[in-house]
């Protein structure tokens, strides 16, 4: 099955370059409610290690339902990266203070799962969520993390932001810049391209089921489908 990869336009001397995440640009959407099966089955797939990263404490899979269920998609923004097999491979929550009026903060947190790990996704997803928070007019970001939590914190320190431990646990904070113009137009570029790749895959998605379920009443002896794979 094809799948897209979209990477920034490259200078000549760019491209002769060793590929580096930071030129990735990977198609992160805004997620909405009808994406909170699936933010439940992502969460509950992490194991308990994991889980304690996340969350600060070994979440049950009830307390994960809970989480899930408490999920505001008005007043937060969730971030999803898809496979192309429609798993979500990685989710972000930009979690808005109560009274943005008196204080415009948020708190984001992150989880990848292990197999998706150190392609760049979490740092995108960070780069994502400073963008739409200082379009919403956000001025401080937080992320709370273990002190041992190396990935999460070299990607908040890379971003600059201020990082103090206590213990074992440590509190970033980054300072945003006001929105412009530039980061304006590039969440809605952004938001627009992962909208089109995600519906591309599920188009995709559709048409192999099509087939499968065709080969199966025409050549029904075969165990594979017409694009080669074992039918799922
Ligand atoms: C933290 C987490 C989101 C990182 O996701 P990821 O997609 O693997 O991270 P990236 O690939 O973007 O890597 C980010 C940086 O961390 C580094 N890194 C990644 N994994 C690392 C590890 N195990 N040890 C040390 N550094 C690591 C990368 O080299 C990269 O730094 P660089 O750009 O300077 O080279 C992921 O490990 C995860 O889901 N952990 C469990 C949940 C969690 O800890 N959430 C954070 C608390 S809210």
């Amino acid at each position: 099955m094809l799948e897209i990869t979209l990477q920034r336009p490259q200078t000549s001397s760019a491209a002769n370059a060793p590929p580096h995440f930071s030129n990735l640009v990977v198609p992160i959407r805004s997620l909405g409610e009808n994406h909170r099966e699936r933010i439940r089955a992502h969460l509950k797939a992490l194991d308990a290690s994991d889980r304690y990263y996340r969350f600060g404490f070994n979440a049950s899979d009830d307390q994960i339902d809970r989480y899930v269920a408490g999920l505001d998609f008005d007043r937060d923004e969730i971030f999803g990266i898809y496979n192309r097999h429609l798993t979500l491979i990685a989710v972000a929550h930009l979690a808005f203070s109560i009274d943005m009026q008196v204080s415009p903060s948020s708190e984001f947190g992150v989880s990848v799962l292990p197999r998706a790990r150190g392609r760049g996704y979490g740092a995108r997803l960070f780069d994502r969520a400073v963008m739409h928070a200082r379009n919403q007019g956000v001025r401080t970001m937080f992320v709370h993390a273990l002190s041992e939590n190396t990935a999460m914190l070299k990607i908040a320190r890379n971003a600059g932001a201020h990082i103090e431990r206590d213990g074992a646990e440590a509190e970033a904070h980054l300072s945003l810049e006001p929105a412009t113009l530039n980061t304006q137009w590039a969440e809605i570029v952004e938001e627009h391209m992962a909208q089109s790749n995600y519906q591309f895959k599920v188009h995709a998605r559709q048409l192999q089921d099509t087939f499968s379920r065709l080969q199966a009443i025409w050549l029904p002896h075969r165990h594979t489908d017409v694009l080669g794979t074992k039918p799922r």
